[in-house]
């Protein structure tokens, strides 16, 4: 039997921990044959729900679950104590009528302790996903506040986008969502974002060939997968939840496994001013792993259009930078 890895999840009894935890559970995300230990984590109100996913957790008799822990917010050490992998959903989520950046200055300073927290207590290989709004922002101030955890251990979710907008361009071709590829997401998790069509493929074959419908892809297809998020919590009253914790779950898969030759991984990293976007900003930008190390794919093709959407969503990241200077460092 393999060591178990351990995982610790903020948030864990909200929406998007309830459906996380038992696919992790299950096996289904770090392999059929990986113990998983889950370190839950929730505020002190939320105690008494997390108590019911630890039971309903027993009660599926996962073979690979190794072990539980639950801890409140006010004791992150024990949380995050040697977790390999942290993911972090706490926070305040957006509600209709909002954008993701209006939640800044509720959940920024959150993410100073929990950075503090997993440099204190979390494992030497630790890996850091950031799902909670405004999700770049958030990461960034949780690495800043860790700094000797390397830079390439931070994650921002932008892989609900690439997933939404692979699920668009496939309904649009008449083709199965797998067909659809190396679909990057660029920039901020936010209504600026640009889920790049042009470097896409469907089949094989340029979407820009395949769906030859320009004036689609550069304003129905963007404005879809920029405002679907809102689109959800209008439609359900709450923020997407079940499709954000898949995605969460899709970002760790596409980390621990090596990407194919003809895709790319949409996630935000911390930027090594590739693609001329400034350094140390979390960006999505399209990655490859062999499973250990991942890099930043070079040449996507850029083009005015596309440099400007890119552009946009930059200056919205450093924007963000800006609100919150006060809890980074000087
Ligand atoms: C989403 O994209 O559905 C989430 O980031 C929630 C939100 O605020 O949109």
């Amino acid at each position: 039997m393999k060591p178990p890895v351990r995982v610790a999840i903020t948030g864990a009894a909200g929406q998007i921990g309830y459906a996380m935890a038992f696919r992790l559970a299950s096996g289904e995300v770090l392999g059929p044959d990986q113990p998983v230990i889950l370190q839950m984590i929730e505020i002190p109100p939320a105690m008494k729900s997390l108590d019911g996913v630890r039971m309903e957790l027993d009660d599926c008799a996962f073979p690979l679950l190794a072990g539980m822990e639950a801890a409140d917010s006010d004791h992150l050490d024990q949380g995050f104590k040697n977790a390999n992998w942290v993911i972090l959903l706490g926070g305040l989520p957006r509600k209709a009528g909002m954008e993701r950046a209006d939640l800044i200055r509720v959940n920024g300073p959150l993410f100073t302790a929990q950075g503090k927290g997993i440099q204190a207590a979390a494992a030497s290989d630790v890996r850091v996903v950031v799902v909670a709004n405004p999700c770049n922002t958030n990461c960034l101030i949780a690495m800043h506040s860790a700094p000797d955890v390397p830079k390439d251990r931070w994650f921002a979710m932008t892989r609900l986008d690439q997933n939404r907008g692979q699920a668009q361009l496939a309904q649009k071709a008449g083709v199965g969502v797998g067909e659809v590829k190396r679909l990057a997401i660029w920039g901020n998790h936010s209504s600026t974002q640009f889920p790049d069509f042009q470097n896409a493929t469907i089949s094989g074959r340029p979407v820009t060939e395949v769906i030859g419908h320009q004036e689609w892809l550069r304003k129905d297809f963007i404005a879809t997968v920029q405002k679907r998020g809102a689109a959800v919590i209008e439609a359900r009253g709450a923020s997407s939840a079940a499709s954000a914790a898949n995605a969460a779950l899709d970002t760790v898969k596409s980390l621990v496994n090596p990407t194919a030759k003809n895709d790319c991984i949409a996630v935000a990293v911390h930027s090594d001013g590739s693609y001329g976007i400034e350094k140390g900003l979390i960006c999505g930008f399209p990655i490859k792993t062999d499973g250990k190390k991942w890099s930043i794919i070079e040449g996507f093709k850029i083009d005015e259009f596309a440099q400007g959407k890119i552009d946009t969503t930059v200056n919205e990241l450093k924007q963000e930078r800006e609100t919150v200077k006060d809890l980074l460092p000087k």
